[in-house]
């Protein structure tokens, strides 16, 4: 995107500016993932993460009767870690394995590069946009998807709304500035009252336009959506928006495209948005319950038995981080949205 000086960015925009510019985006040119990288997600803390997912998927499958045929999509896969552990663990059940057919939906082609490479062996098919001609059961993954695409802010001030939004005329000096704006206009265009009840607004255009795909996908063909990121419950929406640069907390308007931009998923919101779909639920826990409950200190007791000491503690450490409720545990929220008239709740 290329910057017009005269004119502001409203958040989204800038956002995408940010991290999904074509040559200077964020995502575009790095691989942000691990210790080298500024951050680190679930599935590169430990493989379990990935297994526990597959040993997830296998019980809902059976709740969707064991289909012949099926779709697993994954949005946004990052360096291709999770993919491919269930990719290993599904083999073990060959049934479910070769009645799948696997697609990452991935932005940034310098991602889908690494994918690649760390899924050679795999029979995947990528695309960068989801379309919504699928056919058969489809099965979603989002593991911090949805907290990296651009969201609006609007803040009520005295009863009128007002939209932030970033004054590059200077990129070195980028600054903030909010305009007046008329929020019904907004709420129309959505076909959704995101205004009630709230004196903060915070949500992102392209999560409703993949949310809305997803909820048409899983009403025809049935199937489901797993969603885990940061976020929370309430009903009232507060301003999460944060940049993050070699595991510290940065600022947003420096170092732009350097640095990962970011912010807490309302889950409560996203139970709203569902709630207009007759046929559709969702249910919601933390991190925590989710793993826990899908026995993943069990399984790592198991495989730990015939390893060394200093290995145990190590993977006992990953997995308290990803269950800690100081940790991932309780920050982290599972969310499921499936058919209502199928009665799952493995997990939940
Ligand atoms: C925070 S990373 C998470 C990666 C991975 N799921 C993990 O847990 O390690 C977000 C991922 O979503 C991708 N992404 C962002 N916006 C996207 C979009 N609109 N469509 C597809 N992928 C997108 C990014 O390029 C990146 O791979």
């Amino acid at each position: 995107m290329k910057i017009n000086k005269s004119t502001n960015l409203s958040l989204d925009q800038f956002i995408n500016l940010a991290l999904y510019d074509k040559n200077t985006g964020y995502y575009m040119k790095q691989n942000p993932f691990g210790k080298e990288g500024d951050f680190i997600t679930a599935p590169n803390i430990t493989r379990f993460f990935s297994e526990i997912i597959t040993i997830w998927l296998i019980t809902f499958l059976k709740s969707l009767g064991s289909p012949k045929k099926f779709n697993l999509i994954e949005l946004g896969a990052g360096n291709g870690e999770m993919m491919k552990v269930i990719c290993e663990t599904l083999k073990n059940f060959p049934e479910h394995f070769n009645s799948c057919k696997l697609t990452i939906i991935e932005k940034s082609q310098y991602l889908i590069e690494q994918q690649k490479i760390n899924l050679k062996t795999e029979k995947i098919t990528w695309t960068q946009d989801l379309q919504e001609n699928y056919k058969d059961p489809t099965i979603f993954l989002a593991n911090e998807f949805f907290d990296a695409l651009p969201i609006k802010q609007f803040f009520k001030r005295q009863d009128e709304w007002y939209e932030k939004f970033v004054d590059l005329k200077n990129p070195k000096k980028a600054k903030f500035k909010e305009i007046k704006t008329n929020i019904k206009l907004i709420e129309q265009k959505l076909n959704f009252e995101i205004s009630k009840e709230q004196n903060i607004i915070e949500y992102s255009p392209d999560g409703f336009k993949y949310l809305k795909i997803i909820s048409n996908i899983i009403e025809r063909n049935r199937g489901g959506i797993l969603i885990i990121d940061y976020g929370y419950l309430n009903q009232k929406m507060q301003d999460t928006l944060q940049a993050v640069n070699n595991h510290k907390y940065s600022n947003i308007l420096e170092n732009i495209g350097e640095t990962d931009i970011t912010y807490n998923i309302n889950f409560n919101l996203f139970k709203r948005f569902i709630n207009q779909y007759k046929n559709l639920d969702t249910l919601v826990t933390n991190q925590k319950k989710f793993l826990t409950s899908m026995g993943i200190l069990q399984r790592a007791e198991i495989v730990s038995k015939d390893i060394p000491f200093s290995k145990k503690t190590d993977l006992f450490y990953r997995i308290r981080r990803l269950i800690d409720e100081k940790q991932m545990g309780e920050l982290f929220k599972v969310m499921l949205i499936k058919n209502k008239d199928n009665k799952f709740q493995t997990g939940f």
